[in-house]
């Protein structure tokens, strides 16, 4: 349908430059588009091996009441996860995914012109989040695919509101030590926000360097965790994930939430997911044994790779990456082009099972 020229004039102006974001290609969309039936989706960092198994029986056990609004302040899951992690019930927000949480500290803390500073390349949302709230986007260049804190730090200024530190970042998979993150929280003035996004602690928590981020809390006022349960339990469909913070930050964080933001379901089976303990220990396996595999034929196939400590690996082609992506696609295996990053000649595959692991592999030597 034609759009009237006056929308535009509507449109708030911040708005106009924003690239909508692109998520990996759906299975389904591939499947009708290429005529193709046993796809896998290697594209947006999922668990592989399905959702927990106790998460699905628990919401088989509350479909019948769905008519209902949920709890909207998520107390069960609340006290089973503060209890879990040894916090305050107050320390803790939920949101329809961790995304959201990040939506939400920049609509608590951002304003017009404020300053959002963020690494390059990170993760997409921050920056449109941030041009939403007709904030200024400060971008530091990652230094060898790893936070360049000390850039960062020479970024902040009175107008400085919100850091984002993805941890492991996404799309690089590389993660900043706790000694590192110290020295920076050190450094930063008390009255800037630092949002530490875990979305993939559950593997990156095996190194031994990798930050006690809810232990820093105590020290740091200003420092914002937030964590999902879409990656190492198996619940991106449901959109749930949590912030850990001061009380402070939180009741902020609380005023501009939607009343029922976690739906039903996706608290139940979130309460549920948190005793599968058999299948996170399960996919935490999978993923390592997975990216000791694909690291290792990667550079077999001469390609370089980055350092992960997360569900997906980031490598480079060395040329144009779009056609083998394409030729991927045909072959029915979903991966993730990295042109939205400027990063034209890379690909990023999320790890899956050793079957689809192999058969990736198998498909990019074809390709290539
Ligand atoms: C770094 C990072 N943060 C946050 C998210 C958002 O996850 P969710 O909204 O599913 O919790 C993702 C998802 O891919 C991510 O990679």
């Amino acid at each position: 349908m034609p759009v009237s020229p006056n929308f535009f004039s509507t449109i708030k102006p911040n708005l106009i430059g924003i690239k909508t974001y692109t998520p990996g290609k759906p299975l389904e969309e591939l499947q009708r588009e290429y005529g193709i039936k046993n796809a896998i989706k290697m594209a947006s960092n999922e668990n592989a091996l399905g959702p927990s198994p106790k998460a699905v029986v628990a919401m088989r056990k509350h479909l019948n009441r769905v008519h209902r609004y949920p709890e909207g302040g998520c107390h069960y899951l609340r006290q089973k996860l503060s209890k879990a992690l040894n916090v305050y019930d107050n320390q803790l927000v939920f949101g329809n995914g961790s995304d959201e949480l990040l939506i939400f500290a920049v609509r608590t803390f951002v304003g017009a012109k404020d300053e959002v500073v963020i690494a390059d390349p990170t993760f997409l949302i921050y920056e449109i989040a941030t041009r939403v709230e007709n904030g200024t986007v400060v971008r530091v260049p990652m230094k060898d695919f790893h936070y360049d804190l000390d850039a960062m730090r020479a970024k902040i200024n009175s107008k400085t509101k919100l850091i984002f530190i993805a941890n492991p970042d996404n799309p690089v998979g590389t993660y900043v030590s706790e000694k590192k993150l110290t020295d920076f929280l050190r450094f930063v003035p008390r009255n800037v926000v630092v949002v530490l996004d875990e979305a993939y602690y559950d593997f990156a928590r095996i190194k031994k360097d990798y930050p006690d981020s809810l232990r820093l809390l105590k020290f740091f006022k200003n420092l914002m965790i937030t964590r999902t349960f879409s990656k190492a339990y198996g619940l991106a469909g449901l959109r749930v994930g949590y912030a850990v913070s001061s009380p402070e930050i939180a009741a902020s964080l609380n005023k501009v939430r939607e009343p029922f933001n976690v739906n039903l379901l996706a608290q139940e089976a979130a309460i549920a997911a948190l005793d599968d303990t058999s299948f996170l220990k399960k996919t935490v396996k999978t993923v390592t044994e997975g990216r000791l595999f694909l690291t290792k034929e990667l550079t077999r196939l001469g390609l370089v790779s980055v350092d992960t400590v997360t569900n997906f690996v980031l490598f480079n082609l060395g040329k144009p990456a779009q056609p083998v992506y394409e030729s991927l696609l045909k072959k029915g295996v979903i991966v993730r082009p990295m042109n939205s990053w400027g990063l034209s000649t890379f690909l990023r595959v999320t790890i899956g099972t050793m079957s689809d692991n192999r058969r990736f592999i198998k498909e990019l030597k074809g390709a290539l």
